[in-house]
């Protein structure tokens, strides 16, 4: 089967299951003015991300790596009355486009979006003492993946989920002792989050217009 099949079955699927609207229109709109990368997840998986989300009846959200805040979006949605997200941005350029997204989607009283190094921010997040996360979704930078898990399993609640995007990059993770940083950090995330007692999980393989990568799904137990 070809690449091209796969691309046109998935935007089958994001037709049927994850038409696109005004507000996410606008902001990837707002994200192509600023020039900034297209690295978003596609419709298809930010459905799938605001599914899971309702399907543990997440009220607390943490997010590392909000880009124009296209996934923030997704999350932010399947949040009851009340809910939040803190989601966790390096970039100051990235972070003023998606506050920018946040305000024209009406979500700015249930989305925080914290500037800096999320290596950095998350001992600021635990030093807070909030009640524990129900989903923490990392997408930020491959290479600190390992780190990010250790630092997000104590902030997630048991039986919450931590899900983990981009975690196969298109089969490379099978090749041992990769000089990639980003493929080395998604393989040692991978064998860290399998032999993790504290959790239970699996990678979802995904093909289609993101091209071949896979969503790493852990559960706290
Ligand atoms: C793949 S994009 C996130 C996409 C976004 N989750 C979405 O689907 O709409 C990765 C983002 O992580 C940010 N990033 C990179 N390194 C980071 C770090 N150390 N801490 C926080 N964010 C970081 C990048 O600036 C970029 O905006």
């Amino acid at each position: 089967m070809s690449n091209d099949l796969f691309e046109r079955v998935d935007a089958y699927i994001d037709g049927l299951f994850a038409p696109s609207d005004a507000m996410l229109d606008g902001a990837v709109a707002r994200s192509r003015a600023a020039e900034m990368p297209e690295i978003q997840i596609s419709a298809g998986q930010g459905k799938l991300l605001y599914l899971l989300a309702k399907l543990i009846g997440a009220r607390r959200i943490l997010e590392l790596g909000t880009l124009a805040g296209y996934s923030t979006i997704w999350l932010a949605r399947a949040l009851p009355p009340g809910g939040r997200v803190v989601t966790m941005e390096f970039s100051a350029a990235h972070a003023e486009v998606a506050r920018q997204n946040f305000a024209a989607a009406g979500l700015v009283d249930r989305i925080e979006v914290i500037v800096g190094a999320a290596l950095e921010s998350l001992p600021g997040l635990v030093a807070r003492r909030e009640p524990l996360f129900d989903m923490v979704f990392i997408d930020a930078d491959k290479n600190n993946y390992p780190a990010y898990l250790d630092l997000v399993v104590p902030l997630t609640r048991p039986g919450g989920l931590i899900l983990a995007d981009n975690v196969i990059r298109g089969g490379k993770v099978l090749v041992a002792g990769s000089m990639d940083a980003q493929v080395a950090g998604a393989a040692a995330f991978n064998s860290k989050l399998a032999a993790d007692a504290r959790l239970e999980a699996i990678v979802l393989q995904q093909v289609g217009v993101k091209g071949h990568d896979g969503l790493a799904v852990g559960r706290v137990r």
